[in-house]
């Protein structure tokens, strides 16, 4: 049985932050964030949405795209790191909102949090378990992002992504790459707010509650990360980086993007990219550039994809698929 993509969504908020309103915040400009990052501005969700809702909206979309009743969804795996809640999880509470009966839970895996839902949703349907699985990628980044910071509160953004997973005639899943290096979560963690150190007035008071990132370091982590990952999915296949059609990156920074398209001698135009609109949206970049590439019509059916997530863990991973649709 082929496992495959049936369906993408994606839903960002309205609002739009530009590198310019970032300028009136903190000791930015526009130059230096484009130029080392590539990002130009970023989606910020209004005060009455939370991850549920972006996911939510997102979901319904990718069901639509699907051409399938929302009640063949067995299962809902909301990959986030800006969960509506320390519990209950938000796939429950999207399972709420879609009004059906499904199974629902989150991973954990930060900015990798996709992949790893992805390859789960997938090995659910392999195993027989279940036949239609939606797997979302959703974040209210602005929720945890210090914006007294200008060294993290530049690249980030709010949005969300969903796929609907199934079988398929043709193409579908080929690999999976997950992989965890926990000795260097403190790279990129939100110190505070879990059972290692409660929110408390003291805690906000040192704005331990907001994410704090060694930039330096997760850039060249991302650098030895990503292309290991890649070359791992690839082998799996016996395949090389040239019979791959279209990468899918975590949409972090460019410079790491065009590093990792040198690495494998690869145009950057086969490396999709969307960060210059949306930042750095964590858990959602990977399915809201899935659904962009989709809707812009750069995949074809039989279409060989690399999808390639890294982040705080640290964790890192990639898929690989063909085009179904
Ligand atoms: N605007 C202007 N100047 C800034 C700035 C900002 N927003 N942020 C930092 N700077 C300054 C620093 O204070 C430093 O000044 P100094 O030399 O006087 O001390 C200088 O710019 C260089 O800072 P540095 O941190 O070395 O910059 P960098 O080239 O490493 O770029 C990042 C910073 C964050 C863009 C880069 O490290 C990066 O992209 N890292 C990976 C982050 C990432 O992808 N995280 C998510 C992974 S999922």
């Amino acid at each position: 049985m082929r496992v495959g993509i049936m369906g993408t969504g994606s839903y960002v908020p309205e609002r739009i932050l530009t590198n310019n309103d970032l300028a009136k915040i903190v000791d930015t400009n526009d130059e230096w964030i484009t130029t080392r990052t590539g990002i130009r501005e970023r989606r910020i969700a209004s005060d009455d949405e939370a991850t549920s809702d972006l996911a939510f909206k997102a979901a319904e979309k990718a069901i639509i795209d699907a051409g399938i009743d929302k009640n063949e969804i067995e299962l809902i795996i909301v990959a986030t790191m800006t969960q509506d809640h320390l519990t209950p999880s938000t796939a429950a509470l999207v399972q709420d909102k879609l009004g059906i009966k499904a199974a629902a839970f989150d991973v954990s895996a930060a900015c990798t949090g996709f992949i790893y839902g992805f390859t789960a949703g997938y090995s659910f349907i392999k195993a027989g378990i279940y036949k239609k699985v939606l797997v979302i990628g959703a974040e209210t980044m602005s929720r945890v992002t210090d914006w007294e910071d200008r060294g993290t509160c530049i690249l980030f953004g709010d949005g969300a992504g969903a796929v609907v997973l199934g079988e398929v005639e043709t193409g579908g899943f080929l690999a999976s790459h997950l992989a965890a290096d926990g000795s260097g979560a403190c790279e990129l963690i939100v110190p505070a707010g879990g059972s290692r150190k409660a929110a408390t007035a003291e805690t906000i008071e040192n704005r331990e509650v907001y994410l704090k990132m060694n930039g330096r370091e997760v850039f060249k982590f991302a650098v030895k990360a990503f292309p290991e990952s890649v070359e791992n999915v690839l082998t799996q296949q016996n395949l090389t980086a040239d019979d791959i059609d279209i990468f899918i990156p975590h949409q972090a920074n460019v410079r790491i993007i065009e590093a990792i398209a040198k690495r494998f001698k690869q145009p950057l135009d086969k490396f999709f990219v969307n960060l210059h609109k949306y930042g750095n949206t964590s858990g959602a970049s990977i399915p809201i550039a899935l659904d962009e590439a989709s809707k812009e019509g750069r995949f074809k059916k039989g279409d060989k994809i690399v999808a390639t997530g890294f982040g705080g863990g640290l964790t890192y991973g990639s898929i690989l698929f063909e085009w179904s649709k």
